[in-house]
């Protein structure tokens, strides 16, 4: 490679934090090395960008990450870079490094502010990093599956004691404003009722009556799976228990669904994701999101993808329903 075609790239992670972040992170460092650039790993996300706090990576900066979970360059959310002057403060930062290039693992906050560095003049790629599979140009989310392992592995756990006690688990699982990790992890617990914030719902209809029915074919212990974008779960007890006469218990798994070692497929995953972003960047190419569609692996553009909308997938929903008898 020719000295002029070596380029100087950054990446930086923001937001909530996502196992398989790690693993990104790996890829993009070890991907822009391999095609003879340098890297910089800015710190603390958006609010260490504006500090100035980076440092040039090496092969050997990101060994023994690719399982773990959290992010080795921390992670922030900054209130002064949603201005126009954090943000013209970061892409001075990022000129005076003479960096060609970011690359921003995050969410769809996350995105907004590459966006805005991209229309700065920054070349900036979007990898989607967040456990609550919230972006709508990607079918998949790094954290994703990690979140749901763990959030499963828990329920599993609840089932055993409900199971003793005859009573009902309410669980309440992470998702501020979207249901896709509570009704998987619905679906794949056997719930006998998944409360989302996309679906209007009933507790008599939905919940109580459901328990009722399956009580008179011989179930004595239930799982109601609930986001935490719906709300109230400790009042739904109440009025579950007041309902059904079965003791009802609730457990918040709460930031735990977060961290731990990222699943096989987060790895790979945000390992392929990695890759594709400095390809972009190579090319001096920006203003991407990368993400998966049909299994595969593809860039759209910032605003497009930032316009879409993501619903939840009908057809779990509808089996979940289904089933839960
Ligand atoms: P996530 O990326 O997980 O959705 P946030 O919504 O908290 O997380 O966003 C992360 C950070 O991205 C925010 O703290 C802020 O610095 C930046 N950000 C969010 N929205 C915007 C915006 N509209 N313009 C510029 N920066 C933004
Ligand atoms: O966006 C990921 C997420 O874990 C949401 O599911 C949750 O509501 C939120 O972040 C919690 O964020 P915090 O880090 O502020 O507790």
């Amino acid at each position: 490679m020719s000295e002029t075609q070596k380029k100087t790239f950054a990446v930086l992670t923001s937001g909530g934090d996502a196992p398989g972040m790690n693993a990104a992170v790996r890829s993009v460092v070890r991907t822009a090395l391999h095609k003879g650039h340098t890297i910089y790993g800015i710190f603390h996300g958006y609010e260490g960008l504006m500090q100035n706090r980076m440092d040039e990576l090496q092969e050997r900066s990101v060994s023994n990450i690719i399982n773990r979970g959290g992010t080795i360059l921390y992670t922030a959310r900054s209130k002064e870079f949603t201005t126009e002057e954090g943000q013209k403060k970061a892409v001075e930062i990022l000129r005076s490094r003479g960096i060609d290039g970011l690359v921003v693992i995050g969410g769809d906050g996350s995105f907004r502010g590459a966006q805005k560095l991209s229309a700065l003049g920054i070349p900036t790629i979007g990898l989607p990093g967040t456990i609550d599979n919230d972006i709508a140009s990607t079918e998949y989310t790094i954290g994703f599956d990690t979140a749901l392992n763990t959030a499963v592995q828990s329920i599993d756990k609840l089932r055993d004691t409900s199971q003793s006690h005859d009573r009902c688990s309410v669980v309440e699982v992470m998702g501020r404003n979207a249901g896709h990790l509570a009704l998987y992890a619905g679906l794949a617990t056997g719930a006998i009722a998944t409360l989302i914030p996309e679906r209007p719902f009933n507790l008599d209809s939905d919940v109580v009556d459901r328990m009722k029915a399956t009580m008179t074919t011989g179930k004595h212990h239930f799982i109601v799976v609930v986001a935490e974008g719906v709300g109230n779960s400790k009042d739904m007890c109440y009025y579950i228990e007041q309902r059904t006469g079965v003791e009802t218990r609730l457990t918040v798994l709460g930031h735990v669904q977060r961290g731990g070692d990222a699943t096989a497929m987060e790895r790979v995953y945000a390992s392929a994701m990695g890759y594709r972003a400095i390809e972009l960047l190579e090319q001096g190419v920006g203003s991407r999101i990368v993400g998966v569609k049909e299994n595969r692996i593809y860039d759209i553009d910032i605003d497009e993808a930032l316009s879409m909308k993501k619903d939840i997938n009908e057809l779990f929903y509808e089996v979940a329903r289904e089933i839960s008898i």
